[in-house]
């Protein structure tokens, strides 16, 4: 007992001891401040002096410190034609330095400079090639939706609730994400990652698209200073969202709101405390400058830390709305707390409003889509030419892909394609380089090809906003990422919008209607009975085809329609989703209603039933404004399943195939094949697995042998089963399926079908590849074909094994630019025009057994696979259709 206390004093003293001496030390140390509330003022007055600063770009004298992580050569870029990031092609050829990271010198091509740079540095001739900066994508979710989408790497949304200001897409940035790669190979060079979907969702990031060697997130931000991330005079970028995405995310949680109103409510609420909260920090720090002791540490709370610093300006925000009155409410709301919105995204209405949105006190750039529409209510009155309605308001546009809703790598397909609608060159080019780059605040350094910027480069091989375009050789910071041989290069230009119609052109739909006319002016026929420069229909009936058909009609006075440079080509042939199904895919009450839901609806539905197959033409919905749009913009037969609607479904039941522009059920086919899909989509009730479907589907098929019910008639070859699926490994076990039951099978879907295109060739099965577009959103497609970066197509493999193949739109989003689709799809596969125009025409037709549709065609001035190109004339029947037809027909009851 006496030697423990005798042990604990002794242990006491040291105890003091050892206090003593550190007390000692460390108040002998002068840096430190001596009290807590000393390293409270200390810290404090750190905030309020940071308060003030603001990120300005340097522009002097900047040196690149992603450079030291790369240490990449210098390398003269000699004989180039730069297009730069405001969209102007040089009329004259330079010779480009990247040196340490940046672009170090510009000279013109053999002057005494050039060959001083000459004798001094390696060289990369360009031999006349386009050479611009590389591309800046303003809305991806790249990094933190990792592809293929699995569970374990999908951080694209936090759901605690609607309002996230804290959340910070850099703690989620995988730089394992393949996609960041495929970026990259389509010339993406730096991307601003945004958190998706709440209402206030959170602090996004812009990262060079190249990964390190060292795995390193921070190192790939363009704003990696060699220093630590926490430096707090960076840009910052906050995300936030109207409308549909967080009204109806948080649908079963009660205290969040479920209507606009609600949400309203809750944005105000937010940011009336970020207000009160910056008030007290500016009281705080009034009061020490005026050097009076507050009483307390710095008000601080990290929940809100992004909104003050909105609220002082050091925040750029980035808002996605779609509805005129959702962005008329975020600007009242903006203006009611002194923040800018400084870009509106997604923003599909935003042509509609340009008084509303210019008549701000600052400027706000729309950040938009070239096609993307109609799958929703709020993207239901999005127009092909918003991008060029917009830039005649003198508006910012950028364009963006959103990736994963498109493809990271297809950014220059949207610039492209707005530019076919009208969008100039100039402004469609800059709208992803140089405008994206100028509204995120480092026009300073990334966005264009100047002396002193960030060395990412891209040589591309034909002009950027043509169908040929793909970059060959990438340079980020001066690294070469992506190295292709260059092709031979004659110089051409953007091949250009579609020409405005004229008054003598819109004179000539006075013939509308007619049954008897002669058709001039046509230079390339796809159709085989018509060779000839002129065409000549009576009653309907070919008469005459020729360079002159004159002597056909002598003594008879017809309409006359005079083309220029006219193509013929049949009506497309289209298989879609939910055309004629449904209005608006997400809306079922717009439409025959969805299939998993009935399914879920009633448990008893089981597909074993063969009666319980649904066919698509009992739901068929006729003149819907999906289908007017089709039909003017060349589609003529729509094949639709019934509608799956969102999620896994096994059966889908029996396709119908009818006119895009039928008004009753005169179907061309009413029952075209039986629909089942398998692989992970298909993993429902009853065949939650792929071996389960395999024995299920071979079990049914069976089971009704024999009989005339549709299982029945696909195993009597009477119906050809469509497998949708994208798994190579699911064709293989179809492949095995038709062996031993002798089915008519179609794969629809094969993006995997690459791997076995001579299996399929050698068994006779056709692909309808859909999407023709590589993503690796799912595990059945990972193994897709991007066609970028020496990459081939899936089309193009299936096109040189000889299988039977056709090309379908990737969605019903996409039904409208079908024919653009193709020319990028023919482009990157080198597939030939009139073969490509077979793969969406004649080859939908024999593959799905429907008889050609040889009286009605599209007639385009221009080559149909080329932009630039407008249908002029569509022929129904022998009849004319329409003459000129309405790309945006008025018939939108929202607009
Ligand atoms: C490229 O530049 C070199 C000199 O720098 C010149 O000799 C050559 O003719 C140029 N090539 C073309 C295609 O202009
Ligand atoms: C807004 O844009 C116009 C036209 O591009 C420009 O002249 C003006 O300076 C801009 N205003 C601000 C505040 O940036
Ligand atoms: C756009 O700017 C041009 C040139 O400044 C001007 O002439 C034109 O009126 C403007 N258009 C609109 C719709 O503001
Ligand atoms: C007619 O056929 C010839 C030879 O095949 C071809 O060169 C020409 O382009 C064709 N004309 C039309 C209008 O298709
Ligand atoms: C259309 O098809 C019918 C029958 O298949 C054929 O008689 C007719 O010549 C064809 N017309 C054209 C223009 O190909």
């Amino acid at each position: 007992m006496e030697s423990f206390q005798l042990r604990k004093q002794v242990v006491n003293l040291i105890l003091v001891g050892v206090v003593f001496f550190a007390a000692i030390f460390y108040y002998e140390r002068p840096e430190n401040v001596n009290t807590v509330k000393q390293k409270f003022l200390k810290e404090g007055l750190e905030r309020c002096d940071s308060n003030q600063r603001k990120y300005v770009p340097e522009t002097e004298n900047r040196n690149n410190p992603r450079h030291n992580l790369f240490g990449s050569e210098p390398v003269l870029i000699v004989n180039a034609s730069i297009i730069d990031g405001d969209g102007v092609v040089a009329d004259f050829k330079q010779d480009i330095l990247l040196k340490d990271g940046l672009v170090s010198k510009i000279v013109v091509s053999l002057s005494p400079e050039s060959q001083i740079l000459a004798s001094k540095y390696e060289i990369i001739d360009a031999n006349n090639h386009y050479v611009s900066p590389g591309l800046v994508e303003m809305h991806s979710h790249v990094g933190i939706c990792t592809q293929p989408e699995l569970k374990g790497v999908n951080d694209m949304f936090e759901l605690m609730y609607p309002v996230t200001p804290f959340t910070r897409v850099i703690d989620a940035f995988n730089v394992g994400d393949p996609a960041i790669e495929m970026s990259l190979s389509g010339g993406i060079t730096s991307a601003l990652i945004l958190p998706s979907a709440n209402l206030i969702s959170g602090e996004g990031f812009v990262f060079k698209m190249v990964v390190p060697e060292s795995l390193s997130a921070e190192q790939m931000l363009v704003q990696y200073s060699g220093e630590a991330f926490e430096d707090t005079t960076r840009q910052r970028w906050i995300k936030m969202a109207c409308g549909e995405n967080p009204k109806k995310r948080y649908t079963d949680r009660k205290d969040a709101p479920k209507s606009r109103m609600g949400l309203g409510h809750l944005f105000r609420k937010t940011m009336q405390e970020a207000q009160k909260l910056k008030d007290e920090q500016d009281l705080w720090c009034e009061l020490i400058y005026n050097r009076e002791l507050p009483l307390n540490r710095y008000p601080e709370n990290d929940d809100l830390d992004l909104l003050v610093e909105l609220l002082r300006g050091k925040v750029l925000s980035n808002a996605h709305c779609y509805e005129t009155f959702d962005m008329e409410t975020l600007l009242r709301h903006a203006r009611e707390f002194g923040i800018e919105i400084n870009t509106l995204h997604h923003a599909l209405d935003a042509y509609r409003i340009p008084e509303i949105i210019k008549k701000q006190p600052y400027n706000i750039s729309i950040a938009t889509f070239a096609t993307l529409w109609g799958h929703k209510k709020e993207a239901f009155q999005g127009s092909l030419f918003g991008p060029k309605i917009l830039e005649e308001n003198n508006m910012t546009v950028v364009l963006t892909t959103d990736h994963p809703a498109q493809a990271g790598h297809t950014l220059i397909n949207e610039a492209q394609i707005a530019h076919h609608y009208g969008f100039s060159a100039e402004k469609a080019f800059a709208s992803v380089t140089g405008e994206p780059a100028k509204e995120l605040n480092l026009g300073n350094r990334i966005g264009f090809l100047r002396e002193g910027y960030d060395a990412d480069v891209i040589i591309w091989s034909d002009h950027p906003l043509n169908m040929n375009a793909k970059p060959l050789k990438i340079f980020v910071d001066g690294m070469k990422v992506i190295d292709q041989p260059l092709n031979q290069n004659e110089m051409v230009t953007a091949s250009g919008s579609i020409p405005e119609v004229s008054d003598t052109q819109l004179g000539m739909r006075k013939f509308e209607g007619s049954r008897s006319y002669l058709i001039t002016g046509i230079t390339q026929s796809f159709i085989p009975v018509i060779n000839g420069s002129e065409l000549l229909i009576v009653d309907g009936k070919f008469v005459c085809s020729s360079d002159d058909c004159s002597s056909s009609f002598k003594d008879i006075e017809l309409p006359r329609i005079d083309l220029e440079n006219a193509y013929i080509s049949p009506m497309l042939t289209t298989l879609t989703p939910s055309h004629g199904m449904a209005e608006l895919a997400l809306e079922p009450m717009t439409g025959d209603g969805s299939l998993v839901q009935a399914l879920k609806l009633n448990e008893l539905l089981s597909f074993k039933d063969p009666s319980n197959v649904p066919k698509a033409k009992d739901g068929l919905q006729l003149g819907s404004i999906h289908l007017s749009k089709a039909f003017n913009l060349g589609t003529g037969v729509v094949i639709t399943p019934p509608f799956r609607g969102e999620g896994q479904l096994f059966v889908s039941g029996v396709s119908v195939a009818f006119w895009s522009d039928s008004e009753t059920l005169d179907n061309v086919k009413d029952e075209v094949a039986l629909h089942i899909t398998m692989g992970d989509q298909g993993k429902q009730k009853e065949v939650a697995t792929i071996s389960l479907q395999v024995s299920a589907l071979k079990e049914m098929l069976l089971s009704n042998k024999g009989t005339k019910n549709i299982y029945g008639r696909v195993l009597s070859k009477e119906l050809p089963l469509a497998i949708h699926t994208n798994n190579k490994d699911v064709m293989l076990h179809i492949i095995e399926l038709k062996k031993t039951l002798d089915l008519n099978v179609i794969i629809v879907g094969g993006i995997e079908s690459h791997l076995i295109a001579s299996e399929l060739a050698s068994n006779d099965i056709a692909v309808v590849v859909t999407p023709w577009r590589c993503q690796r959103r799912f595990w059945d497609e990972r193994r897709c074909l991007s066609g970028v970066n020496g990459q081939s197509t899936v089309l193009k493999v299936l096109y040189g094994a000889g299988v039977k193949v056709a090309l379908a739109p990737d969605d019903d989003i996409k039904v409208r630019v079908h024919l653009q689709e193709a020319g990028l799809a023919a482009a990157l596969s080198d597939i030939p025009i009139d073969d490509m125009i077979h793969m969406i025409t004649g080859s939908m037709n024999d593959i799905f057994q429907l008889p050609s549709s040889n009286g009605s065609f599209i007639i385009t001035e221009g080559n149909p696979l080329q932009y630039g190109s407008r249908i002029s004339v569509i022929i129904r029947d022998g009849v004319i259709s329409t003459i000129y037809p309405d790309i945006e027909p008025k018939n939108n009851p929202f607009i």
